[in-house]
């Protein structure tokens, strides 16, 4: 994700060998920061977050449009976290929250701009999820990737630039 060349080169195989996408899932992501707080946080660590969460995404949205404008339903999944929501923002995980914050209004910018192609740009939040960021105590993975798969199959008179988990709007 935050590799240029791996993505351009991931971008020319599937070209040559499919010539299109239909499906994006920008899942990766890193730093759930709890050990700091905005006032002292680590700026290479933020720096970090915003590579892989926000930059990852945009570059792989950048590298993988025009084999999704070949798909007759491309969808474009980000899937992001209700700890960038800014309606509900608290002190904790700046990194993380901020970068996904960002992910969302990435999200919203694209989704606008392809509003007339007919591709589906959404952000997702899985919930907890018991995976090695989570944790113990989380929902199991599938209920988590259920979030992803519906924004996924999501049919071609479906939302586009939303925010939503289990198939339901976030606020922003
Ligand atoms: N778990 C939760 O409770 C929860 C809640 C809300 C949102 N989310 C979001 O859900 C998504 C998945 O999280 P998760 O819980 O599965 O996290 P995870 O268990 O920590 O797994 C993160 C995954 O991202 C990959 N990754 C990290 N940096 C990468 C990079 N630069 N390029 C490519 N892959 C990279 C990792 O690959 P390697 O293993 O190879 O490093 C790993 O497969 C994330 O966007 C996260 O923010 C999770």
């Amino acid at each position: 994700m935050t590799d240029q060349n791996s993505i351009d080169q991931l971008a020319a195989d599937l070209k040559s060998e499919f010539g299109r996408l239909d499906i994006l899932v920008n899942n990766a992501g890193i730093l759930y920061d709890t050990w700091q707080s905005a006032s002292n946080a680590n700026l290479d660590t933020v720096q970090e977050a915003l590579a892989t969460n926000t930059l990852g995404p945009w570059r792989m949205c950048q590298a993988f449009l025009p084999l999704i404008r070949q798909s007759k339903a491309g969808r474009i999944v980000n899937v992001s976290s209700e700890a960038g929501s800014l309606a509900s923002m608290g002190a904790s995980t700046p990194a993380y929250s901020t970068s996904k914050a960002a992910l969302n209004a990435f999200t919203r910018l694209l989704a606008a701009e392809l509003q007339s192609t007919g591709i589906l740009v959404n952000a997702i939040c899985p919930g907890w999820v018991a995976t090695e960021m989570g944790g113990a105590g989380g929902r199991p993975v599938a209920d988590g990737a259920a979030s992803i798969v519906w924004a996924a199959t999501l049919s071609n008179d479906r939302p586009t630039g939303g925010f939503f988990r289990d198939g339901k709007p976030l606020p922003w």
